[in-house]
């Protein structure tokens, strides 16, 4: 009976679009920054969806929101997890999906009169993009224990407000302890976000494992002058130095090959203004690699041209870590069972890791995790094109539902 179950792919679907409509842009992408006030909309239109499906809401000091589903048994909860928060240009699916895919399970579960012998929890941490507070996913980063509450509290946004101060005004500062309930097992359904099931023509991934993160911001300082009357010998310029170091990050990244990526996302000038000399450059440079040593090179050479270029030019160079995690990877008995659980639907299925960021990779440290992906169209995503097909969606779902299911027998 519970091996024929298959997910409503239609209300999936749709409660993805009823979602998007919160923070929806004009152009037909999400901006739902983390606790920003579409965000809350966002928050409180899922809190209603998990207590319409019969779920106990609970909301902690960080924001993270856990709705359970009573099982047969008491005891940790087998929880299906991720985010809400979106980019500032971001699409429908990096998050809503594996969140909404996780009451698309519950739904399904309620509809068919099943009860699983574990209660199953659903759960959305808060701040998973880190496009607003940084480090990104602090809160499942405080669930697990790997941060201070305190420290994720006094986080200030790149608007100059405090997450404490935000949770209160949005109302999602809750009373549940942090880091309860226990976990007994943590799957999160998330869309590719890359080229390569597409690409390839497979319909599921199963994530062996997310690779690590280095974030770090760069603040350079030299002296605004005027661009027509100052010689080149005698300039201090912030902007040069800070265009030397974004193209010799992506020539470490040409260089060492393999998995290695670099990106400077983030660049601004001050007064920015054609006819002066930058006096100041604030940028943000993340690089990733699968292989934690070859990032370690990463960082090293960038940091010693940044410090050669920035002395070369006159300029100050200060440098701020905004995230650093290792790669991490995923129980191996829990990949292997999404990728058998795939063939057993007949569903083309590859073993690959994770280029982005994941809540599930900070799970993983209290519990065996792992991750189901999704073809993104296009491989696009942090865009508002982002796109993964119906089908698609719904044979993710199915495999979570399984997984989920087997999980908590
Ligand atoms: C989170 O989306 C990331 O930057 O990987
Ligand atoms: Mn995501
Ligand atoms: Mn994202």
């Amino acid at each position: 009976m519970r091996q024929n179950l298959r997910v409503n792919g239609a209300r999936l679907w749709s409660r993805l679009q009823r979602l998007a409509e919160e923070g929806a842009r004009p152009d037909g992408g999400v901006c739902r920054l983390a606790l920003s006030d579409a965000d809350k909309a966002g928050r409180d239109l899922v809190v209603q969806w998990m207590r319409e499906l019969g779920l106990t809401v609970t909301i902690d000091a960080i924001g993270n929101v856990v709705g359970v589903r009573r099982g047969e048994e008491d005891g940790a909860p087998v929880m299906i997890g991720s985010h809400i928060d979106t980019v500032a240009t971001g699409g429908r699916y990096d998050g809503a999906l594996g969140v909404l895919g996780g009451l698309e399970v519950i739904e399904t579960l309620n509809d068919a009169g099943v009860v699983t012998k574990r209660p199953l929890a659903v759960a959305f941490f808060t701040n998973e993009e880190g496009a607003r507070f940084q480090p990104d996913m602090f809160g499942s980063l405080v669930f697990t224990g790997a941060m201070a509450l305190e420290t994720a509290l006094t986080s200030v946004s790149i608007d100059g407000r405090k997450a404490g101060e935000e949770l209160k005004r949005i109302g999602y500062g809750g009373d549940a302890p942090v880091g309860k309930p226990n976990v007994h097992a943590y799957v999160e359904l998330h869309v590719e976000q890359g080229p390569t099931l597409e690409a390839e023509g497979f319909a599921i991934g199963a994530v062996e494992g997310v690779q690590g993160i280095s974030w770090t911001e760069f603040t350079l300082t030299g002296q605004a002058n005027h661009a027509g009357t100052t010689p080149m010998r005698m300039r201090h310029d912030a902007g040069y130095v800070a265009a030397a170091i974004a193209v010799h990050a992506r020539r470490i990244a040409d260089e060492l090959g393999g998995d290695q990526v670099a990106t400077v996302g983030a660049l601004t000038l001050s007064p920015n203004l054609v006819n002066v000399v930058a006096e100041r450059a604030l940028m943000t440079i993340d690089l990733r690699n699968t292989d934690n040593e070859r990032l370690k090179q990463a960082e090293a050479r960038l940091m010693s041209f940044a410090v050669k270029a920035a002395a070369g030019e006159g300029v100050t160079l200060e440098a701020r870590s905004l995230a650093r995690f290792d790669p991490v990877p995923f129980a191996p008995h829990l990949v292997a069972r999404v990728e058998a659980i795939a063939k057993a639907f007949d569903l083309p299925v590859k073993r690959l890791p994770s280029g982005a960021g994941h809540d599930a990779q900070m799970l993983a440290a209290i519990c065996p995790a792992c991750m189901i992906f999704t073809p993104s169209a296009g491989g696009i995503s942090h865009n508002i094109a982002e796109y993964t097909k119906p089908e698609d969606i719904a044979a993710g779902a199915d495999v979570l539902l399984r997984l989920v299911t087997e999980l908590a027998e």
